[in-house]
């Protein structure tokens, strides 16, 4: 059966995964037996559209990529009454992150889920504020409430803990959670401005909306909160992570810093000790010599310690519109497989 997607924001990552889908269309029907319809979008600069036998995707991008308003299947509903009413199965939470409150996401996932349809997101906001309560709600409507984009992009993060990892204990994250100011860092060391080179992360997509949340730490203190909750099941709240970002760090300290064959990183971890979690997010000159020294650019890296295993580190994209968009496929080819 073709699997309905309703998706609330259309920027980025909505974008990204709709290319993807269309790209993959054939494939992802031959390999997979996924088939799709794209039936409802809600976005508040290019409108609300509703098609219950799917949307014209092609044209939309179009249009938003013109930065011009949908004109095909435009209805009067708002979000929570399009979430509710259109017949899609699953709801793509794509608007953007407000870690302060969680924003009109936490209540689009609510109605999604009372109303008996997975939520797929990659917003922070529900996840590091709400997730015990989002996954009660998925639980008693007997739906999935799924967020592998929500940390390191599509890097398999949350599957790999739940698939591959399954049996280990973890005792200690570390790494790079925030592609942004890895990108920044990597960047100034090659001699670019700050200004400069956080408006390029912008433009490709890294940044937040609102970016002070990658440099102040804030993005990365989200997803410390997020793995905390959710791999450490410690019911951790993002005020108990201790959060610093790089927004003191001149290009003088990244000079002084090479000279010491060392490199900046902005490195969040959350570890459990005596049965206590603790979680932060600071920036830490690291010898070159480690293995996190060589993670450049737009690119996370994890390392779980385990008590089966040791250390197993993953590194791959942790910000951008593919990166990003490739982790709501994943999600929705596990309800596919799981329906
Ligand atoms: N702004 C985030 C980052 C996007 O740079 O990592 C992905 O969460």
């Amino acid at each position: 059966m073709k699997q309905k997607l309703v998706l609330l924001g259309f920027g980025t990552v909505g974008q990204g995964i709709c290319e993807i889908l269309l790209e993959k269309k054939e494939y992802l029907k031959e390999k997979y037996n996924y088939e799709f319809d794209v039936v409802a979008v809600a976005d508040f600069v290019y409108g609300n559209v509703y098609n219950p036998d799917g949307l014209d995707i092609p044209l939309m991008l179009e249009q938003a990529n013109a930065k011009k308003k949908f004109t095909k299947d435009v209805v009067d509903w708002d979000n929570i009454k399009l979430i509710k009413e259109c017949n899609a199965d699953v709801l793509c939470e794509l608007t953007f992150t407000d870690l302060k409150t969680g924003g009109p996401a936490v209540d689009h996932c609510r109605a999604a889920l009372e109303f008996g349809k997975h939520v797929v997101t990659s917003n922070k906001g529900p996840t590091a504020l709400r997730y015990q309560e989002m996954k009660a709600l998925a639980d008693k409507n007997g739906v999935k409430f799924l967020i592998e984009g929500t940390v390191c992009a599509g890097t398999p993060v949350i599957n790999l803990v739940d698939g591959p990892l399954a049996g280990c204990k973890i005792s200690k994250i570390r790494g790079i959670l925030n592609g942004t100011t890895n990108y920044m860092l990597s960047e100034m060391e090659k001699g670019m401005g700050y200004d400069e080179v956080l408006k390029v992360a912008q433009e490709l997509g890294y940044a937040e909306a609102d970016p002070t949340g990658d440099v102040e730490g804030y993005d990365a203190r989200g997803k410390v909160t997020i793995l905390a909750n959710i791999v450490m099941g410690a019911p951790l709240n993002i005020n108990d992570v201790s959060c610093e970002g790089i927004t003191k760090i001149t290009s003088d300290d990244i000079k002084k810093a090479k000279g010491q064959n060392a490199r900046w990183k902005l490195i969040g971890s959350v570890e459990k000790k005596e049965g206590k979690v603790t979680g932060s997010v600071a920036p830490e000159m690291i010898d070159l010599s480690h293995p996190l020294a060589g993670v450049m650019g737009a690119t996370n890296a994890l390392t779980f310690s385990t008590d089966l295993l040791g250390d197993v580190t993953i590194v791959g994209p942790g910000a951008g519109r593919i990166e990003t968009g490739f982790s709501i496929l994943t999600d929705l080819l596990k309800i596919h497989k799981e329906s």
